[in-house]
């Protein structure tokens, strides 16, 4: 297919008001005015039929009159988009990009503010743009005066915006009227079945919002505030991140969107060809295990020796990378309270020149990892030497973490007083621009642990590769109770609408005890295969130890032969916290993959392959759960079955409770046919 790559930018005259700028289909719209005091709002509708009711919109500022009230409409900029772009990696490589835009310009006697409106098929979009004007050129930002009052109830999937766990709490199912504070993405599925989902878009020197409900369904847009009271620091001219509202008719709408991409800034960083997609293994999951320890001593997990048994074992599947954690000095004692960990050094029993070398032999990477416990100050004085390291040695991704509870980051002033930031404050979203651009210029790809929520900044940025940000695999081991069935399912409709998650997939011992405590990681075995497609990140680890993967040497074909990098993404089938169907074509290549997981019910689902092409005849290798399969009292039986199918057939797939099914499609010559 030739792609046609093309923008449109219509500037059309000024208008008095800003009523129903329209998507291109003319379903969305979307309304700026003003009220009888001059207070701006907004309201959404889709066919005629309201979302958000009249919402206010403003700014609280510190150190000035508000941005509030006494506004007119001094003009309306109207422009059209209609263009595609191609992402170096991602779940697609074409994306689309068509929207209606608006600049609503208010003045009152004091500022002039524009409201910036973007309106696609998918879901809507506004951020505020602050001028320089007078003599004004910093401002201080208390807090938005942004609403959300959603015109119907519903049903909302979001997690607690309030708790120590940072965005790592379990997705509540409430109803709307029942959600307090909460992260976003919160989505919500209306009484009257359209499904929405609030987040937001480029966030850059800003603090991130939480909603905080002022009524049933009414939601003010907090920022996050530094541990001063303020929540940003700005010079002008300002942009805000965009609020943004998907919109979508049924559930998969909401998965197959590039809403929150297209709002961000294209690619800042010129040939971004070093940045590379793949999979890696590594020295981790034997740590949380409790099989090794992260510090130094008997127990010392990252030793010269283990480290080339884990290169050995990549080298061997074709894996691109091996992470070694605890491959440097600092992790005894208390690593969180103290800033002890030691970008700089190796571990007495770790050889970084060797494990390189070696790895180089092998045609391997080593992943470098920057714990930094949350002492982000500390990290910062050594980041350009730590990453000067790590490139000397061939490294070319790094795996940052800030572990530590929520407003934990420890920042110090030009006094040297210690003060403690939230991970989704201005201070934090400052800091993880510095490193991924830090590491840009040694041509390293960050893969950020307890980051900042994602708001589609791999486009401007792609080596901001993947990052956490939600309960990952990881909770099955030690978190007070492990993330049950339905959690994985629930993902894809909260997290992953903001951007790729390092899951860290493909565990294969799903019952073992860590310090004594029984544990147990609530999937069945094939489901586990499933997860590499239906969570999308363009690395994914393979975390289990070697023996274990041994035990199942035919399922793990699939995570050896599941790429990480997409020509096309099509969620298929699924219902918000049910299931998922997603499927995917491999970039530079036509194997289709398709990953389907289920919650806590067993279930039949039939799915289409029209997108397969058509007249082509695919062999079909099916990693499914067997009959009996369940992820609490079978979950280790599994089947692996082949299949001839064509575009126009149907597939019929038996998920277990708790269980999923993957599947690779490789189109089969005429030669293969006979
Ligand atoms: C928490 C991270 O999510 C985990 O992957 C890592 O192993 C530990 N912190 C230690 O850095």
């Amino acid at each position: 297919m030739k792609h046609r790559l093309f923008a449109l930018l219509l500037f059309l005259s000024a208008i008095a008001a800003a009523d129903d700028i329209r998507s291109p289909d003319g379903r969305l719209a979307m309304a700026i005015d003003v009220d009888a005091d001059g207070t701006p709002f907004y309201r959404l509708s889709y066919d005629g039929r309201p979302l958000i009711l009249p919402s206010r919109l403003g700014i609280d500022v510190t150190d000035g009159p508000d941005l509030d009230t006494g506004f007119e409409i001094a003009g309306v900029d109207v422009a059209e988009t209609d263009t595609q772009w191609e992402q170096p990696w991602g779940e697609r490589r074409i994306v689309d990009e068509r929207s209606t835009d608006a600049v609503v310009r208010l003045a009152n006697d004091d500022w002039r503010l524009h409201v910036h409106v973007r309106v696609f098929d998918d879901g809507a979009a506004f951020r505020y743009e602050i001028p320089a004007q007078r003599d004004v050129d910093r401002l201080t930002i208390r807090d938005e005066f942004t609403e959300f009052r959603f015109a119907e109830p519903g049903t909302a999937y979001w997690q607690t915006g309030d708790g120590e766990l940072k965005y790592e709490h379990l997705v509540q199912t409430t109803p709307l009227a029942a959600v307090d504070v909460a992260h976003t993405p919160l989505t919500l599925r209306t009484r009257s079945g359209l499904y929405l989902s609030l987040h937001e878009a480029a966030l850059v020197d800003y603090a991130a919002y939480r909603l905080e409900a002022t009524g049933p369904g009414s939601f003010n847009a907090s920022l996050r505030p530094w541990s001063g009271g303020d929540a940003v620091y700005a010079q002008l001219p300002m942009r805000s991140p965009w609020r943004t509202i998907q919109v979508a008719t049924d559930a998969v709408g909401l998965l197959n969107s590039s809403l929150i991409l297209n709002l961000n800034e294209p690619n800042a960083l010129g040939d971004v060809s070093w940045v590379e997609p793949g999979k890696y293994t590594g020295i981790w999951w034997e740590i949380h295990r409790g099989l090794g320890t992260w510090a130094e001593g008997p127990r010392h997990a990252a030793t010269t020796g283990a480290a080339k048994a884990r290169i050995d074992f990549a080298a061997d599947n074709g894996f691109d990378g091996v992470l070694v954690e605890g491959w440097n000095k600092g992790w005894d004692g208390d690593w969180v309270g103290e800033p002890r960990l030691d970008f700089l050094e190796a571990a007495d029993d770790f050889d970084l020149d060797e494990v390189a070398r070696y790895a180089r032999s092998k045609g391997v990477r080593l992943v470098g990892h920057h714990e930094t416990g949350g002492h982000v100050s500390a990290y910062e004085r050594v980041m350009t030497d730590a990453f000067e390291l790590l490139a000397s040695h061939g490294v070319t991704q790094v795996k940052t973490g800030y572990v530590g509870m929520a407003g934990s980051l420890k920042r110090i002033d030009e006094n040297g007083e210690q003060h403690f930031e939230y991970h989704d404050g201005q201070f934090a979203v400052r800091h993880h621009l510095r490193n991924v651009l830090e590491a840009a210029r040694h041509r390293i790809s960050i893969n950020t642990h307890e980051p900042v929520k994602d708001t589609g900044l791999r486009r401007t940025y792609p080596n901001w590769i993947t990052r956490e940000g939600a309960r990952g695999q990881e909770f099955n081991v030690w978190g007070a109770e492990p993330n049950p069935p339905e959690h994985e399912v629930l993902l894809s409709w909260t997290r992953l609408l903001a951007g790729p998650m390092d899951y860290t997939p493909g565990v294969f011992d799903l019952d073992f005890v860590v310090n004594g405590q029984e544990r147990r990681v609530e999937t069945t075995l094939a489901r586990q295969l499933a997860l590499y497609v239906t969570i999308y990140s363009p690395i994914q680890m393979v975390p289990d130890l070697a023996e274990n993967y041994a035990r199942f040497a035919d399922l793990f074909r699939f995570i050896v032969d599941v790429p990480t990098d997409w020509e096309q993404s099509i969620a298929l089938a699924g219902e918000i916290g049910d299931y998922v169907v997603i499927a995917r074509r491999e970039r530079g290549g036509d194997d289709w993959f398709i990953g389907a997981i289920s919650d806590e019910q067993a279930r039949t689902l039939t799915v289409g392959l029209d997108f397969l092409e058509d007249g082509v005849n695919y062999e079909a290798t099916i990693y499914r759960d067997a009959e009996d399969a369940h992820w609490k009292t079978n979950p280790y039986a599994y089947r692996i079955d082949t299949a001839r199918v064509e575009s126009e057939q149907r597939l019929t797939l038996n998920l277990a409770a708790g269980g999923g099914t993957a599947i690779r499609l490789r189109p089969q010559s005429d030669e293969e046919e006979q």
